[in-house]
């Protein structure tokens, strides 16, 4: 913890989950550029928020990764060892998980996530409709090391990472989740893991600027909570929606941008914003074939076999682990 947010823990007594919060919001909004970590976009009305873009027409992500789940089923269950366990970093909506399930005979699933409630939840639906299929939820950042539950140490292991939200690292950051994947799962182990492709630009820029506005109140949303959770005082009228392709990281950009000049005060500190001033709330890299391959092959998994759509608009890895 710095100085200041030592300072700010005392006047403004926080239990641990918000304290975390309101430093990384201090020390994020404190850079130049100014910054916030897209992983604080994700309370009740942002997860609520993003549920609705998953369906929205130009957000093509979710529902291509689902045909392409289902579609390449068989190839892919022959992939995967009789009676692995299966391993889902982050628990989400639960039908890409249920495509796997129906079509590969697993022993045991291993959702993994850091909001305990929502992992008992979808653990007691998923026991309610495989009920022979043995459920070990485990609450722990995934993005960090974590011990496996014993009952599933012997048996062969399955990584799954759906969503692209591999995207959502920066590349240093996907390597080192990839490695500790590979250490958390083992020697060899198996990987599944889904990944948006570069594409037409045109394309990437509607799917994260859709016209009912949908990803606009996603991203602006983070401000709504910082002003509820840390009683800032953000105008959030006064900032717009930004999303543009940066082609030369190969990666969407989300940004709130001042329309003029303000200052917010969070936790006893202000923030002043120039007319036009961003904050940058999210990256989300768009992956070749080879460049995801690269990544692959220098964090510790050999590609096995990848499945695209039709269009070659998303992708679905399989990956063995590197001895
Ligand atoms: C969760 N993640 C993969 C989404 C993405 O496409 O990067 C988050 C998102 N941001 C705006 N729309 C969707």
């Amino acid at each position: 913890m710095n100085m200041h947010a030592a300072t700010l823990a005392k006047a403004h007594p926080l239990d641990q989950e918000t304290s975390a919060f309101g430093r990384d919001v201090i020390g994020d909004l404190s850079q130049h550029p100014k910054r916030l970590s897209p992983k604080y976009f994700y309370d009740a009305t942002g997860s609520e928020l993003f549920e609705q873009i998953t369906v929205l027409p130009e957000y093509y992500p979710t529902r291509t990764e689902l045909t392409i789940l289902r579609d390449r089923g068989r190839a892919i269950s022959a992939i995967i060892p009789k009676k692995a366990a299966l391993v889902e970093f982050g628990a989400g909506a639960t039908t890409k998980v249920r495509l796997l399930l129906n079509q590969c005979a697993f022993g045991a699933y291993v959702p993994v996530d850091i909001s305990g409630d929502f992992l008992t939840a979808q653990a007691d639906a998923l026991r309610a409709d495989f009920p022979s299929l043995a459920v070990y939820p485990v609450t722990a950042d995934f993005t960090a090391p974590f011990e496996l539950p014993q009952a599933v140490r012997a048996m062969p292991k399955v990584g799954f990472f759906p969503g692209s939200t591999l995207g959502n690292f920066e590349p240093h950051e996907a390597c080192a989740f990839l490695r500790s994947a590979r250490d958390i799962l083992g020697d060899g182990a198996r990987m599944v893991i889904g990944v948006d492709l570069e594409k037409d630009e045109r394309v990437l820029y509607d799917a994260y600027n859709d016209a009912a506005g949908v990803t606009a109140r996603f991203n602006l949303n983070v401000l709504h909570r910082i002003n509820r959770e840390l009683g800032g005082d953000f105008d959030v009228g006064a900032f717009t929606h930004r999303a543009i392709y940066n082609r030369e990281r190969h990666r969407i950009e989300m940004h709130l941008i001042s329309r003029k000049a303000l200052t917010a005060r969070v936790l006893g500190k202000n923030f002043s914003f120039r007319a036009g001033e961003s904050i940058h709330t999210e990256s989300s890299y768009k992956y070749s074939l080879d460049r995801f391959n690269a990544l692959a092959r220098g964090s510790g998994w050999t590609p096995l076999e990848s499945w695209t759509d039709a269009a070659g608009m998303f992708s679905v890895h399989a990956l063995v682990a590197s001895d």
